[in-house]
């Protein structure tokens, strides 16, 4: 398994096309290419997977308990409706977790301010577009650094 395991939800394959003026013009290949571009200069090795099925993003979590040093995730709608998820975070035990949104989702419709993935986070990037997720590789590479520097 890769260093950063990077998660989409649903509907986040459809980018580009959906609601350009809330999600902006980005692909989600054009997000992983951004992404990928980052990750090599941070020197992390990442793995950038979507998926439309809630079982599958859990499985993918449990899959990386014990195998990656951070995860960031954009669950999408599950965001706000999966205890599964949320649940499945929990496993992670320690590795810190970075929430990602392209848009801000306080901000629109009552339905979307809940976030079951906020307790769990070390921090939650919103708002940003699809530089959200280069922010996201960054605040991760410092607090893995400063892991680092506390073990020596
Ligand atoms: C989203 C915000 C969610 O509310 C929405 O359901 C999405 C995308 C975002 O990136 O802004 O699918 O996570």
């Amino acid at each position: 398994m890769a260093d950063v395991l990077i998660l989409n939800g649903p509907n986040l394959n459809m980018l580009g096309l959906r609601e350009p003026e809330i999600y902006g013009r980005d692909t989600l290949a054009d997000i992983e290419a951004l992404c990928r571009g980052r990750a090599r200069a941070l020197g992390f090795a990442i793995d950038f997977r979507q998926s439309n099925h809630e079982g599958e993003l859990v499985t993918w979590i449990q899959q990386a308990r014990g195998q990656v040093r951070g995860l960031i995730i954009n669950a999408a709608a599950y965001t706000h409706t999966s205890v599964a998820i949320h649940d499945a975070l929990r496993l992670l035990d320690g590795v810190p977790i970075i929430e990602v949104h392209l848009s801000d989702p306080k901000t629109r419709e009552p339905f979307r301010h809940v976030s079951y993935v906020e307790p769990l986070a070390a921090k939650v990037i919103a708002g940003q577009g699809a530089n959200g997720y280069v922010l996201a590789l960054e605040h991760l590479s410092g607090l893995l650094s400063g892991k680092d520097r506390v073990r020596l």
